[in-house]
């Protein structure tokens, strides 16, 4: 495995960081994940835009050229001998002694660090049988909407729905539902979709932005309307989306230990439908 580390390709055993980055002692930082299908990014200019709005939202300056981190991110990924996976790309403040206070700090450099992972298939089977998901609190803090390192709460979450034997944590913030863990949360209703709107209590997914591309194209309704558990439980049909764990029915939701079937506890016509345009947009 190869690293892009700042501005080097290094290999994974020499990229080394210092123990003192505020990253790892703060979670003081940022990330983005991208897919890639045959060696080809997908959303990659969105990935790019959203990285640097999160640096901007906590005062990291960014000051690459984003054609520049394009074109290291495409040579990272050239350099590996898979064609199918996706980039993890973190950006932390910099190094320096530790303190809560980092403004006094002259020579803080903010760290990226890049590397990508083989992911061979879409969750195939998944997409088509659907999963469980967990109902629990939204834990987490008030802006969700920056992709922050510390992920904390969704850790947390996630692996109390891992131990029910569900694969993903369906959030809700007093009895309103905000997103998954590391997904965005969609319920379908009478042939329109709800979703959660894009403020601070969620993460504007790219694979969100690009279902409701496709909602319009295919003159879908659609609105960006908190909605309730009722409403989720109530649903037709409801999915998750994220751009690795790509589109997925949610065709069970366990709260406590009483399973809810959700519409007919089967991937529905409209799920279906939104996953077979973004098979196009891919291919
Ligand atoms: N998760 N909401 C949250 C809280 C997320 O962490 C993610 C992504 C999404 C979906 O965003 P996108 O469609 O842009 O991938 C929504 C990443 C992939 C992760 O933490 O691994």
């Amino acid at each position: 495995t190869k690293v892009l580390l700042n501005n080097r390709i290094v290999d994974l055993k020499s990229a080394n960081v210092n123990i003192l980055d505020r990253g790892y002692q703060f979670g003081d930082g940022v990330y983005e994940v991208i897919r890639f299908f045959n060696k080809s990014y997908f959303e990659l200019d969105a990935h790019l835009i959203r990285l640097k709005e999160s640096c901007e939202k906590i005062l990291i300056p960014f000051k690459m050229h984003l054609k520049k981190l394009e074109s290291d991110l495409v040579y990272l990924m050239n350099t590996c001998d898979y064609d199918n996976g996706y980039v993890y790309i973190q950006i932390s403040r910099g190094v320096m002694n530790r303190n809560h206070i980092y403004q006094d700090e002259v020579n803080l450099k903010p760290q990226l660090v890049a590397y990508t992972v083989r992911e061979d298939h879409r969750p195939l089977q998944q997409m088509e049988k659907g999963i469980t998901a967990y109902l629990t609190n939204d834990i987490r803090w008030l802006r969700c909407d920056i992709k922050s390192l510390n992920l904390l709460g969704s850790v947390l979450v996630k692996n109390e729905a891992y131990a029910k034997g569900a694969k993903e944590a369906i959030l809700h913030r007093d009895g309103i539902i905000t997103e998954g863990s590391a997904t965005n949360v969609f319920i379908v209703k009478s042939s329109t979709l709800f979703t959660h709107p894009a403020n601070h209590l969620i993460l504007n997914g790219i694979t969100r932005k690009v279902v409701l591309e496709i909602a319009k194209k295919e003159k879908l309704e659609v609105k960006e309307i908190p909605f309730s558990i009722d409403e989720l439980l109530n649903a037709d049909e409801a999915f998750t989306t994220a751009s690795v764990s790509d589109i997925l029915p949610v065709t069970s939701v366990l709260i406590d230990e009483k399973s809810y079937s959700i519409g007919l506890g089967k991937r529905g016509e409209i799920t279906k439908r939104i996953q077979d345009s973004y098979t196009n947009l891919i291919d």
